[in-house]
């Protein structure tokens, strides 16, 4: 009756100190430790080397030590037991807080008045009132929700996309390929918080982008192969997108050569929007290990065909 914990080396103390905590009844052992294979009842893990969760017999559930499902996705002998993803309440809540920093950034010209002071301007831009700037979120799932809920609470016209049709208070809800157009043409920030799957690599092309409002802001608080570069690159050189806030990249540490390292409209963050904290996502794993243990239901679980 042992926990796995494999947090691909980082900052695996932790992790253990926290899951101990909530769950003391069960030993932990970080993945390198000695351990019987047999002893193994649940693994936690990150970025786990693909294949290794088929070496526990016993094994009875998987978590994920993150919001993200890649490394499922790149595992292709993941063993027949339920795989729990992490839905941890404050990662959502900072990934919203940033991306309201960059709507407020865009919206409110705080970079034009960093530029201002550096020559001692006192120029006050004119803007559009609050509720006529509209932000649009591509993505209404757990975290694309909260990001469109709390950008709302700050007055801001918003919408939001999805493939499935969506019905949350106060956003104006789109759904399938015929709705892109008017969905895209309406935002003055369009905001990227689609997961990463088979079906959404590449999805922002060129002809989302193209179809985006002139004078426009792209906000990337998901993953960054979601995006066509190239495409995003173009709209920006020829003036077409004002700009963009980009926190996650196709390769990541995003490569010194990269051009958006240099361009002047594009903002890099390395990949910080809404990191996971040992101390809130111990308590959400263990409340799902407990519902496990009492036959309830677990929630999110990994969809092994949609791949997220
Ligand atoms: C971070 O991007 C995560 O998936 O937790």
């Amino acid at each position: 009756m042992t926990i796995l914990l494999n947090n691909n080396g980082y900052d695996n103390e932790s992790w253990r100190r926290e899951i101990s905590r909530q769950l003391p009844e069960l030993p932990v052992k970080v993945f390198g430790e000695p351990i019987d294979p047999n002893e193994v009842m649940y693994a936690m893990v990150w970025n786990h080397p693909a294949g290794d969760l088929n070496r526990y017999p016993n094994l009875k559930a998987i978590f994920s030590l993150g919001a993200g499902a890649e490394h499922f996705v790149a595992d292709t002998s993941l063993p027949d037991v339920p795989i729990i993803l992490l839905a941890d309440p404050a990662v959502a809540r900072d990934m919203a807080a940033h991306a309201l920093y960059w709507v407020l950034t865009f919206h409110r010209r705080y970079g034009d008045y960093g530029s201002q002071q550096k020559e001692r301007v006192w120029h006050r831009k004119q803007i559009v009132p609050t509720r006529e700037f509209c932000v649009g979120v591509f993505g209404l799932g757990r975290i694309g929700t909260e990001v469109a809920s709390r950008i709302h609470d700050f007055g801001y016209a918003i919408s939001g996309w999805d493939r499935s049709n969506r019905k949350i208070e106060g956003i104006d809800c789109f759904s399938g390929a015929g709705s892109l157009p008017e969905f895209l043409s309406r935002n003055d920030v369009t905001i990227n918080a689609l997961p990463l799957s088979p079906e959404t690599r590449h999805f922002l092309d060129e002809k989302i982008f193209a179809a985006m409002r002139p004078g426009g802001y792209f906000i990337n608080i998901s993953r960054g192969a979601v995006v066509d570069d190239e495409s995003l690159l173009e709209v920006l050189d020829r003036g077409h997108l004002a700009g963009a806030a980009l926190d996650a990249f196709a390769q990541e540490p995003l490569p010194t050569e990269h051009r958006y390292w240099s361009h002047p409209k594009v903002f890099v963050t390395p990949h910080m929007s809404g990191a996971t904290f040992a101390s809130s996502a111990a308590a959400v794993i263990a409340d799902n290990v407990r519902r496990l243990e009492l036959g309830l239901d677990v929630f999110p679980l990994f969809n092994r065909e949609a791949g997220y």
